[in-house]
C-alpha cells in the first residue's frame, strides 16, 4: 500500500503581481509531469519577517488552521511551503479579477459608487465565507476558533466570473502581532481589534459592515479614482477608533456571517437576483 509520495514541485513564476508589505505575490505555474501546468498564486513572506522567530510560530500555526478551509468564497491555499533560497511561502489559488478595492477606485473615477446590489452582493457572499470559517471545528468537534481579523477592500478579490472571495486567510494573526508597533492597518478593525482586545468571528463581521460602508460611500469631491498609494488608500478609509465611542460591543452585535443574522441575505433575497 502506497504510504508516503516524494516529489519536487517546480514553480515557473510569471510575473510579479504585488511587492510590499509583509512580502510579494507572484503569478506562477505549477510544473507537473507530462507537460502539466497549473495556474498558481505565491505569496512570499519578506526575510525581516521570516526572521521573526514569533511571527513565525504564529504563521504557521494558523496555517495549519487555515489548510482545510474550502468554500468558494475563501481563496483557497494550496501549499505551505519552505525553500532555502526564498523563505517561507504559500501557494494558493491563483484568482483572475481584480480587488474590491481596485473595484472602488474604478468606480470613483467615474464618480459613481459601486451599485447598492452589488456591493450587497459582494458582501453577502463574503458573510458566508466568513460564517463557513468561524463555524469549522476541529477533529476533537471542538470550534477552531478562525478570525480573519483583515476583512478589508484589498483582501477581498472578485474573479472575472463575478464570484468574490477573502484571501489571506490565516496571514493576519501573525502580521497584526508582527507589526503591531510598526502600524498595522487599523481603518477596518473592529473597536476590540484596535484596542488589543479579545477578536471572535464578530469582529470580522463589523470589519466587514465597514466595507460595505466604504463601497457605497460616495466618492470624494475630486477624486481621480486613480489607482491610490496604500497611504492614501488608508487615509480615505473609514476609521473603527473613530466609531469606538458610537459602537454597540461586540455583546450586542451579529455572531455569525449566516444569512440570519445577516440582513444583507434578505435583500439579496428581496432583489432576486443572482449577482
Ligand atoms: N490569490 C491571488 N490571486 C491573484 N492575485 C492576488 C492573490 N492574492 C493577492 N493578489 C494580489 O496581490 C495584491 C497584494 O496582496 P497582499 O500581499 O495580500 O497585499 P494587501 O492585501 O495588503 O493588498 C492584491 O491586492 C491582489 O491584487
Ligand atoms: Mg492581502
Amino acid at each position: 500500500m502506497l504510504k508516503t509520495l516524494e516529489d519536487n514541485v517546480v514553480f515557473r513564476v510569471v510575473r510579479t503581481i504585488a511587492a510590499g508589505g509583509m512580502g510579494s505575490v507572484y503569478e506562477a505555474r505549477q510544473v507537473g509531469a507530462a507537460g502539466f501546468e497549473k495556474r498558481v498564486a505565491i505569496k512570499t513572506i519578506l526575510p525581516e519577517f521570516s526572521a521573526d522567530q514569533r511571527f513565525v510560530d504564529l504563521f504557521i500555526q494558523e496555517a495549519k488552521l487555515v489548510a482545510d478551509l474550502v468554500h468558494e468564497n475563501i481563496v483557497q491555499i494550496y501549499q505551505f511551503g519552505f525553500s532555502k533560497r526564498h523563505g517561507y511561502y504559500i501557494v494558493m489559488e491563483y484568482i483572475s479579477g481584480l480587488t474590491l478595492a481596485e473595484f472602488i477606485r474604478l468606480t470613483a473615477a467615474t464618480h459613481t459608487r459601486v451599485p447598492e446590489e452589488l456591493a450587497v452582493f459582494i458582501v453577502s457572499r463574503i458573510a458566508r465565507g466568513l460564517a463557513y470559517a468561524h463555524t469549522r471545528v476541529g477533529r476533537s468537534g471542538l470550534p477552531l476558533n478562525i478570525v480573519h481579523r483583515d476583512v478589508c477592500p484589498n483582501n477581498i478579490l472578485i474573479t472575472t466570473e463575478g464570484l468574490p472571495k477573502l484571501g489571506d486567510f490565516g496571514i493576519a494573526k501573525a502580521a497584526t502581532q508582527a507589526v503591531a508597533t510598526r502600524g498595522g492597518k487599523r481603518s477596518y478593525m473592529s473597536p476590540e481589534q484596535a484596542t488589543s482586545g479579545q477578536v471572535d468571528g464578530r469582529s470580522d463581521i463589523y470589519s466587514l459592515g465597514l466595507v460595505l460602508f466604504e463601497a457605497r460611500r460616495p466618492a470624494p469631491a475630486g477624486s481621480t479614482g486613480r489607482p491610490s498609494t496604500r497611504a492614501s488608500a488608508r487615509r480615505s478609509a473609514p476609521s473603527s477608533s473613530a466609531c469606538c465611542s458610537a459602537t454597540p460591543s461586540s455583546a450586542t452585535r451579529p455572531a455569525t456571517g449566516s444569512p440570519t443574522s445577516w440582513s444583507t441575505a434578505s435583500t439579496i433575497r428581496a432583489t432576486g437576483r443572482p449577482w
